[in-house]
């Protein structure tokens, strides 16, 4: 029977290439997205293209609760079981603290902290019954603080926390990790300068920006480590040295 991975924010970018990397060695890949349907949609079509039926598409917006019980209700019957899920979703803006208000709470800890938590407590059974694992995608950069993203951090220091304490409930059935990224792509929507770019880079041991196939690999790492739970790996190309 072929393993089923359910990837949160997967239409595009790092969520996208968790799909294709999964999708080459035969998993069943369901691909949840909130506005980018369109996305969503052709990733699918290319991965069933090749394998057909082995992916399907669920929306929702992980900031409401009604959503993620929709979202697990939608996905129940899709594959006959669930092995891997990859909290990959994210929102990521700048909130200085003057400017914030509870709306940029709600926003920022919704779709890194609460949503997450909330579809790992739906999918407990069905992963302990795959003796599956859980992955939280965090960032490296909360190590060294970062200005004017006091709730962002907050929510990705949540999720770290989560992810140790979970390791530890969820045992001996359930592996629950954390791959922490460095800079990988630029924020969505903004693209740097030559100059912005060459400064992050020289912040990097290994002289590069990260890519989204490094997460892929590390995910995969990850998976088929039978004795790794409750890490946080940093794949940050040595960032946070
Ligand atoms: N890119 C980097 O360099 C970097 C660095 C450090 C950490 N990370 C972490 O790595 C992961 C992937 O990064 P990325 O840059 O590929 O992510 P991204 O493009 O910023 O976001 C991934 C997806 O999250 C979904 N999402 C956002 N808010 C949502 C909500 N309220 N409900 C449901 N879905 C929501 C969006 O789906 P729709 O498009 O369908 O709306 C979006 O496409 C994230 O957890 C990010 O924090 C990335």
């Amino acid at each position: 029977m072929n393993k089923t991975i359910f990837i949160t924010g997967a239409a595009r970018r790092i969520g996208k290439e968790i799909a294709l990397t999964f999708s080459e060695m035969g998993w069943n890949i369901i691909i949840h997205y909130n506005s980018s349907k369109k996305d969503a949609n052709d990733l699918a079509e290319q991965i069933n293209s090749v394998n057909p039926d082995s992916a399907k598409t669920v929306q929702g917006n992980l900031d409401i609760k009604e959503d993620i019980e929709k979202i697990l209700n939608d996905i129940e019957n899709f594959f006959p079981s669930i092995d891997l899920l990859i909290n990959n979703a994210s929102t990521f803006y700048p909130t200085p603290i003057e400017e914030i208000s509870e709306d940029h709470w709600d926003n920022l800890i919704g779709s890194n902290l609460k949503g997450p938590l909330f579809l790992i407590k739906g999918l407990k059974e069905k992963l302990k019954g795959s003796k599956g694992s859980i992955i939280n995608i965090t960032d490296t950069n909360l190590i060294k603080g970062i200005a004017n993203y006091s709730i962002y951090s907050a929510a990705k220091a949540g999720l770290e926390a989560i992810t140790k304490g979970l390791a530890r409930e969820l045992a001996p059935d359930i592996k629950v990790n954390a791959i922490a990224p460095g800079a990988m792509l630029e924020p969505p929507g903004v693209e740097w300068t030559e100059e912005q770019k060459n400064n992050v880079i020289k912040s990097i041991p290994l002289n590069r920006m990260g890519s989204e196939k490094d997460i892929a690999e590390a995910v995969k790492f990850l998976t088929f480590s039978e004795y790794i739970t409750g890490q946080i790996i940093k794949v940050d190309g040595g960032r946070s040295l």
